[in-house]
């Protein structure tokens, strides 16, 4: 499963790149919104930041308009992944970006049919917003069993990767459904390694372990 940080914070990146395994990092016209620099400059500092796949969001409304930028984004990192809405501006864009062997996701994924189009689109990725689903009723972790359905009953190389995760234990859950990948924001990364009960062990062993060396002082 490959796994990214939904980010572009230079701290929260390059704390996160020490681990070496994240797959790259994803962002949205939301996440850039929070920094100070040109959309350029943040992702080229990214790029720059870690060795994987860089995810950048069209910000234009019109197909032509998008694979114009999406072919100017695609020249920013080594290995990008070019955003594209949902919508059919989204899905032209997407076949034409294809065209040129750049890879292409599609983002805000809610329907079936949505899902349906862009495996049949053959797209490299589509995010189906897991969170944001379960807050409508809408069971966002069934929803992408049968998404998954979809793209293996039409042979598509589609990969879904699971978004919009406000918990640990949604990736989990999603790890063992033989997920293709999930974004999560920092926050949710940093409680990944975090539990009471090792924090609460490693201080006990700890413990003993100084009581030892003062038992055996000098011996
Ligand atoms: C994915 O591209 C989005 O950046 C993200 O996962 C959205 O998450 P949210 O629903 O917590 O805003």
């Amino acid at each position: 499963m490959e796994l990214y940080l939904d980010t572009a914070n230079e701290e929260e990146i390059a704390y996160a790149s020490q681990y070496g395994f994240l797959d790259g990092i994803t962002t949205n016209p939301s996440i850039i919104s929070k920094e100070k620099d040109s959309f350029e400059s943040i992702i080229r500092r990214i790029d720059s930041q870690i060795n994987g796949k860089v995810w950048m969001q069209v910000t234009k409304k019109e197909a032509g308009e998008m694979v114009k930028q999406g072919v100017e984004i695609n020249k920013w990192v080594k290995h990008a992944v070019i955003k594209l809405p949902m919508n059919e501006d989204g899905l032209q864009a997407a076949y034409r970006l294809t065209q040129d062997n750049i890879q292409v996701n599609m983002t805000l994924i809610y329907t079936l049919p949505q899902v349906l189009l862009a495996a049949k689109a053959n797209v490299d990725y589509i995010s189906p917003y897991i969170s944001r689903m379960d807050d409508r009723a809408l069971d966002g972790k069934a929803f992408i069993i049968r998404a998954k359905e979809i793209i293996q009953a039409l042979g598509a190389k589609t990969k879904v990767i699971g978004a919009s995760i406000r918990s640990p234990q949604v990736i989990v859950d999603l790890s063992t459904q033989q997920f293709d990948a999930v974004t999560m924001p920092f926050t949710i990364y940093k409680k990944m390694f975090q539990s009471e009960l090792t924090t609460h062990g490693l201080a006990q062993f700890d413990e003993n372990w100084q009581k030892y060396l003062v038992k055996n002082e000098g011996k």
